[in-house]
Formats: structure tokens, C-alpha cells, sequence
């Protein structure tokens, strides 16, 4: 991609002519966004760079043991894997807003983050993934007067309190050309195509109280699901697909028993940047092997439901 070997090179000569000899630090969410930052940053100033991956524990399946190995093995960056999923876990209880959700986790990433940055020490620039599109989202939303739908979390307030500077290398791109740059730069297919993510992860996707058996839960019915979008060779037609878990029992019968478990709710979209979106036409067979495949393969779920709602005026996401 010619534009996109051009942008190469000229970030890179813009990161280094902005950054000098100074240290840099880049959180990691476990996205697209943040890798390929990392990535171009890495390759303007090497390890001038540090990557700091604060791992959560609401990723989806097999996602944080891919992040530290594409760092570590493939670009043989340096990262810091800081596992604090028993702290977000811990905090999530009880907690079923999913405001307060967010709140709560953008906050606690960002004392993570910066307890971390601290101990790197005498970094003077925040790397952040920015897209356009959040660009424009944080500002207002739908055109209306600045409302704000929902808070995504990012590292907002950090630089201030830390007396850090910005470096936000794909602020003008949009999310197929951050992908279109993340091939130029060698990430794996797998990486570069893989859906958007938020950054609460599956906390809000779990409405209702977030524990870790309902995060297990989720990932083994979410991993189902996406296995057999990946076969039927639908994954990359789709902007985003993800199950989520629902804090409702239902009544099922199962061999000779009667269960009582949770309903998933199955979501499939198309979008071009997220802002709007519509649902994905499944046909009927592919829904009906993805529930049997989870009732049967997933203990705690009975259930399964699919999501029909395009945005507007519903959202991507259901909290
Ligand atoms: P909604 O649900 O608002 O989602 O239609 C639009 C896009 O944003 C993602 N999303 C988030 N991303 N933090 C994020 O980093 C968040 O809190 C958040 N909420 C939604 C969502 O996955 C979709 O791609």
C-alpha cells in the first residue's frame, strides 16, 4: 500500500523530530490501535520506548498470552506485563452501573499505568493510539450537543498529572487505515484484522455484577461463537462480533433435567468507524450451530438470543 509505506516514513520522521532523545511510554491495551502505535513508534526510536501492558483480566480468550508474545517474540520489543486482574476484579464487585464501570476501570488503569510509568521513570512523552474517530467521539456525539453516550476509558488526565506530553502518531487515520498501516508494518493478519475492542473489556459485556466465573463464562460462549465466524469465513465481513452475558436465568430442559442458567445474547455488526451500524444478517443455520455449540459447551448458559437492533438507536455495545 503506497500511502501507507509514505505515512510510514513520514510519522517516523515526524515522531523522532517530536520526541528527540527523550523517553516515551506506551500502554497497551491489548487492541489494534495501541500495537500498531507502539509498532511505529519503536521503529522511529527504538528503545527510546517503553511498552507498559496493564492486563486487566476482562480480555477475551488466549488475548493477553497473544499481546505479550507478538511483543516479546515477534518484535522482540521490551513490554512490562503488570497482571492485576484480581485488583479490577476485586473493585468490580458489587458494581452494576456501567458508568461506574467504566469509571471505575478507566481510573484504576490509569493508577496502574502510572505507578508503572513512575517506576520506568523519567519518560517525558504518553504514546496513545487516538483515532480520528475518537478525536471526534470525545468532542460531541451524533451531532448533538456534546452529550456523551458513554465514557470511553483511555489515559485522559494522565499527562497533565504527570507532566507528560501526547505523542498520537494515527490521530488523522480512520480504523481500516490503521489496520492498512499495521499490515505495512508486518503485524500478523490475525492482529491487524482483528475486531474493535473496547477498553472495560468484558466487563461491559457482562451486564449486571462482573465476577470472575461470569468472565469465564462469557469467554468460552464469546470463543464458540467467534470460532465459527472465523470458519464459515465471515470474520472479516463483520465490523465487530461478541456475545454477551445476560443476568437473566431462564427455564431449559436438558437430558432428562430441568436447568436454570443465564442467557447470552449473540451481537454481529457492520460498521465503517463504529458511529453507526448494522446488524449482520446471519442466515438461520449458522445461528442455530453457534446456540447448540454453546448450551452444550458452556456450563451456565441455556440460553441463547440474537440481537437484532441496528445503531441508532441502539448502541454497539450493550452498556
Ligand atoms: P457503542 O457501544 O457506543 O460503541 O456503539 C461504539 C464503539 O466503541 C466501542 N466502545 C468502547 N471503546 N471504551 C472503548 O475503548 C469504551 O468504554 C467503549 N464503549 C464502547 C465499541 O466496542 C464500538 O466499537
Amino acid at each position: 500500500d503506497w500511502s501507507m509505506a509514505e505515512f510510514r516514513r513520514t510519522k517516523i520522521a515526524e515522531i523522532r523530530e517530536q520526541v528527540g532523545d527523550s523517553r516515551v511510554i506506551c500502554g497497551l491495551s491489548g487492541g489494534v490501535d495501541s500495537a500498531v502505535a507502539a509498532v511505529l513508534i519503536h521503529e522511529a526510536i527504538g528503545d527510546q520506548l517503553t511498552c507498559v501492558f496493564v492486563d486487566h483480566g476482562l480480555m477475551r480468550m488466549g488475548e493477553a498470552e497473544q499481546v505479550v508474545s507478538l511483543f516479546r517474540n515477534h518484535y522482540n520489543i521490551p513490554l512490562v506485563h503488570k497482571d492485576v486482574s484480581a485488583l479490577f476484579l476485586g473493585g468490580l464487585a458489587g458494581v452494576t452501573d456501567p458508568e461506574a464501570k467504566r469509571k471505575f476501570i478507566g481510573k484504576t488503569f490509569i493508577d496502574v499505568f502510572e505507578a508503572e510509568a513512575r517506576q520506568v521513570g523519567g519518560a517525558d512523552f504518553l504514546a496513545q493510539g487516538t483515532l480520528y474517530p475518537d478525536v471526534i467521539e470525545s468532542v460531541s456525539f451524533t451531532g448533538g450537543p456534546s452529550v456523551t453516550i458513554k465514557s470511553h476509558h483511555n489515559v485522559g488526565g494522565l499527562p497533565e498529572r504527570m507532566n507528560m506530553k501526547l505523542v498520537e502518531p494515527l490521530r488523522e487515520l480512520f480504523k481500516d487505515e490503521v489496520r492498512a498501516l499495521g499490515r505495512e508494518l508486518g503485524l500478523p493478519e490475525i492482529f491487524v484484522g482483528r475486531h474493535p475492542f473496547p477498553g472495560p473489556g468484558l466487563a461491559i459485556r457482562i451486564p449486571g455484577e462482573v465476577t470472575k466465573e461470569r468472565c469465564d463464562i462469557l469467554r468460552k460462549a464469546d470463543a464458540i461463537y467467534l470460532e465459527e465466524i472465523r470458519n464459515a469465513g465471515l470474520y472479516d465481513a463483520i465490523w465487530q462480533a461478541f456475545a454477551v452475558l445476560l443476568p437473566v436465568k431462564t427455564v431449559g430442559v436438558m437430558g432428562d433435567g430441568r436447568t436454570y442458567d443465564s442467557v447470552c445474547a449473540l451481537r454481529a455488526v457492520t460498521s465503517t468507524d463504529g458511529m453507526t451500524a448494522d446488524i449482520y444478517p446471519f442466515d438461520a443455520g449458522f445461528l442455530s450451530r453457534v446456540a447448540t455449540r454453546i448450551v452444550n459447551e458452556v456450563k451456565g448458559i441455556n440460553r441463547v438470543v440474537y440481537d437484532y437492533t441496528s445503531k441508532p438507536p441502539g448502541t454497539i455495545e450493550w452498556e
